[in-house]
């Protein structure tokens, strides 16, 4: 069996599995080349001869226990019916969303198939990338988690505190709440389809769950990936889903346990043996790596790999960086972990 779905599943390695958030993109040159080749962002995504070639890139070179399906979690505003735009050097684009626009989204998350069908060529390059792996190669599927998502929605962009959404929230949470629900739906959908198309599991990336206030997160973020979680498996029974609720900090044994994670993500802020003591090996734990020790290299990446290690010796352990690579990562560096992790 894959390393990954092991300990997914409940067991603890001597070497943990390994991959990495944004393990393809565009610090490979296979990548900016068939990036350049491909025209926007958007179109790479919506090709499933280059999105699979795009998502075996990494696998190819370095030889991860899994494989992440390239796609982006932008891809759901857009089949609700969002125009959605990524600017080069600058990020994605929406169009804000309003109450009324909220209401359309609502009504499109609710006709049965139509978001999963406009997604149907991120599904087939999830079914190809699964017959091009080796069986003992995992595939991760995802989603944006609605709040997340909803984020990009309501500000139109990247901003750095997402204060237009947590305002939009108090000011209006009746549209708030439905902006969420057609999210949830679609999502859920979504990661089914992902699921029965071949992929091994699934990732809910909730990257700014760590701007929430305590209730914000409850209503927002912890309430929604568990009735995502508990909507897929109703659907496809023991589906294994990983929870990252970036910057959850505290609240993240809460959150693992209420949507029932097989796994949960690790911003490089978390302290292991806190978050060890609290799941008792009930989750698995993924990540915890500064990105930044991955573009500084040398002895410093060594020293935070083998602090990793030694804190999650006997753990249910997935390697992986606390948030995506960054662009400026040396590929040496990457070779670099991978050695030192496998020995
Ligand atoms: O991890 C992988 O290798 C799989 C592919 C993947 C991408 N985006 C490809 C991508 C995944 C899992 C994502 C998730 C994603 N996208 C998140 C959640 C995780 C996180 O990083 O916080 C978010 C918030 C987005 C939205 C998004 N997409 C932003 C803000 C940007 C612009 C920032 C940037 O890095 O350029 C993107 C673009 C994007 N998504 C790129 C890639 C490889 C770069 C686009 C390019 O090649 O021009």
């Amino acid at each position: 069996m894959s390393p990954l779905l092991a300990v997914l599943d409940g067991e603890s390695l001597a070497s943990p599995p390994i991959w990495l958030m944004r393990q393809a993109g565009r610090y490979l040159p296979e990548y900016r080349e068939l990036r350049a080749k491909a025209g926007s962002f958007l179109d790479l995504c919506f090709s499933p001869d280059l999105a699979t070639e795009v998502t075996l890139q990494p696998i190819r070179r370095f030889g991860f226990d899994a494989a992440i399906l390239f796609s982006d979690i932008l891809v759901i505003p857009k089949a609700l019916g969002r125009d959605v735009r990524f600017v080069e050097g600058e990020g994605p684009r929406l169009d804000p969303i309003d109450a009324a626009g909220i209401v359309e989204v609502l009504a499109r998350s609710r006709e049965t198939g139509a978001v999963v069908n406009d997604l149907g060529v991120v599904i087939e390059t999830v079914r190809r990338v699964r017959a091009a792996l080796a069986p003992e190669t995992a595939l991760i599927g995802f989603c944006g988690a609605p709040w997340t998502v909803a984020t990009y929605m309501i500000a139109g962009r990247g901003t750095s505190d997402q204060a237009p959404s947590r305002r939009f929230g108090l000011a209006d949470p009746d549209s708030f709440a439905r902006l969420i629900e057609a999210l949830v739906i679609a999502s859920t959908d979504y990661l089914v389809a992902q699921l029965e198309a071949g992929a091994d599991a699934v990732q809910i990336f909730d990257s700014w769950a760590g701007v929430l206030s305590p209730s914000s997160f409850a209503n927002w973020s912890l309430g929604p990936a568990a009735r995502i979680a508990a909507g897929v498996r109703a659907r496809v029974p023991g589906a294994r889903i990983i929870g990252f609720p970036k910057g959850a900090d505290r609240a993240l044994s809460a959150y693992a346990a209420a949507m029932e994670a097989n796994a949960i993500g690790l911003d490089w802020t978390v302290d292991l043996e806190t978050i060890r003591r609290e799941t008792q090996n009930r989750v698995a734990l993924q990540g915890n790596l500064d990105p930044m020790a991955l573009v500084t290299g040398g002895a410093a990446l060594d020293a935070g790999i083998d602090s990793i290690l030694a804190a999650m010796e006997g753990a249910r352990h997935i390697f992986n960086l606390g948030h995506g690579i960054v662009p400026e990562t040396p590929i040496a560096h990457v070779e670099q972990l991978v050695r030192r992790i496998r020995g």
